[in-house]
C-alpha cells in the first residue's frame, strides 16, 4: 500500500504530499511536534498526547483551528487510509506559510501535517532482553526543551554521534555533569530498588512514555523519585533505563563503554517490562512477540 500524508485537510500520496517553500517551519522551526505509537491500528496515550500538543501550542501562541475531536478524526482517517496497524503517527503544526520576517506575521495560518510510518515494535522485545549501549554528551540545547518544538539540530548531532559509535542513544549532560535526557528517550538509573528520572523542569522533554512508567511503577509499589542524577551516579547506580514513544522501555547496559549492573538487564527492568507492555495491551490489544 502507498504511503499517505495529510497536509491542511488533504490526503494525498507522500510522494506528492508537499508543504509550502516559505512555510516558518522549514525557514525557523517554528512548528512544535508530536510522535504517538499506534499498535493494532490504535493510538496509544492519545489524550496525553494531544494535551502536551495542546500546552506547546498555546507556550508559542499558534493557534491550531481544529478542535481535538477534528484532530483524532483526522489522524484516525489517515492511519486508517495508511493501512499500518503498527506504526507511527507524526504530526507536525507550524506558524505557517509568510513572507520571511522572525517576527509573527500579522495574520498566521497554522499548517498542519501528518504522517504514517510503518514501525516494528516487535524489534523492542529483543533489545529489551539484550539491553542497549549509550554514550555521553554535552547538552548543547537551546534552555527550554520542555517544548517539543522541531528545532532538533543538537538532537540530530547528538543521535548521529550515537549511531557512528555503534550505540542505541546518546545522554545530554550538562555542564554540572546532571544526566538530562537522551537525544530522543528520557533517561532513569536505579538505586537499592528505586527508579530515579531527572525531575520535570525546562531541560527535559516531559516525556508520556516516562509519565506512564512513573504511574505503573508507582501502583506496583516500586519507589519512584524524580530528582536529577550525575553522570557518575548513572555510572554507579545498579540498573539504567531509557523510555520514549518508540522506545517503551529499554535497559541500558553500557554508558560510554562502562558496564552497568554487570552489562546484562536487572531485576528492576525485568519488573516494569511486563508493566509497560500490559499497559500497551489493556490500551490497544497489541500483544509483544515472545523474546
Ligand atoms: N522523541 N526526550 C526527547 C528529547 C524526545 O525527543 C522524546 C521523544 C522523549 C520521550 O518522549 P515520549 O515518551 O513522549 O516519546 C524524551 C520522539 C519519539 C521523537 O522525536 O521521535
Amino acid at each position: 500500500m502507498p504511503q499517505l500524508a495529510y497536509v491542511d485537510g488533504r490526503i494525498s500520496l507522500l510522494r506528492d504530499a508537499h508543504v509550502h517553500v516559505e512555510d516558518r517551519g522549514l525557514q525557523f522551526a517554528d512548528a512544535v511536534y508530536e510522535v504517538c505509537a499506534v499498535l493494532n491500528g490504535r493510538l496509544l496515550d492519545w489524550p496525553a498526547h494531544i494535551a502536551r500538543l495542546r500546552r506547546n501550542l498555546a507556550a508559542l501562541f499558534i493557534d491550531l483551528a481544529l478542535s481535538d475531536a477534528a484532530l483524532a478524526l483526522q489522524a484516525r482517517r489517515l492511519i486508517a487510509a495508511n493501512g499500518q496497524a503498527e506504526a507511527l503517527l507524526y504530526i507536525q503544526v507550524s506558524r505557517g506559510a509568510a513572507r520571511r520576517d522572525h517576527g509573527f506575521p500579522a495574520s498566521p495560518r497554522p499548517s498542519l501535517i501528518m504522517t504514517v510510518r510503518r514501525f516494528d515494535f516487535g524489534q523492542r522485545i529483543a533489545q529489551q532482553a539484550r539491553g542497549i549501549a549509550i554514550i555521553t554528551l554535552p547538552d548543547l540545547r537551546w534552555r527550554r526543551v520542555d517544548m517539543k518544538t522541531t528545532g532538533l539540530l543538537a538532537n540530530v548531532l547528538a543521535k548521529q554521534d550515537a549511531r557512528a559509535a555503534g550505540a542505541f542513544e546518546a545522554w545530554l549532560v550538562g555542564e554540572d555533569g546532571i544526566v538530562h535526557e537522551g537525544g530522543s528517550t528520557n533517561a532513569w538509573i536505579v538505586k537499592d530498588g528505586a527508579i530515579i528520572t531527572h525531575p520535570l523542569s525546562a531541560s527535559i522533554l516531559p516525556g508520556i512514555a516516562r509519565a506512564s512508567l512513573i504511574a505503573l511503577a508507582r501502583s506496583a509499589q516500586i519507589v519512584v523519585v524524580e530528582r536529577p542524577f550525575s553522570l557518575d551516579e548513572a555510572l554507579a547506580a545498579d540498573e539504567a533505563l531509557l523510555t520514549s514513544t518508540t522506545a517503551p522501555l529499554l535497559p541500558v547496559v553500557r554508558i560510554d563503554g562502562h558496564a552497568i549492573g554487570g552489562g546484562t538487564p536487572g531485576p528492576v527492568a525485568a519488573r516494569l517490562a511486563p508493566l509497560v507492555w500490559g499497559e500497551i495491551t489493556r490500551q490497544t490489544g497489541w500483544v509483544p512477540p515472545a523474546a
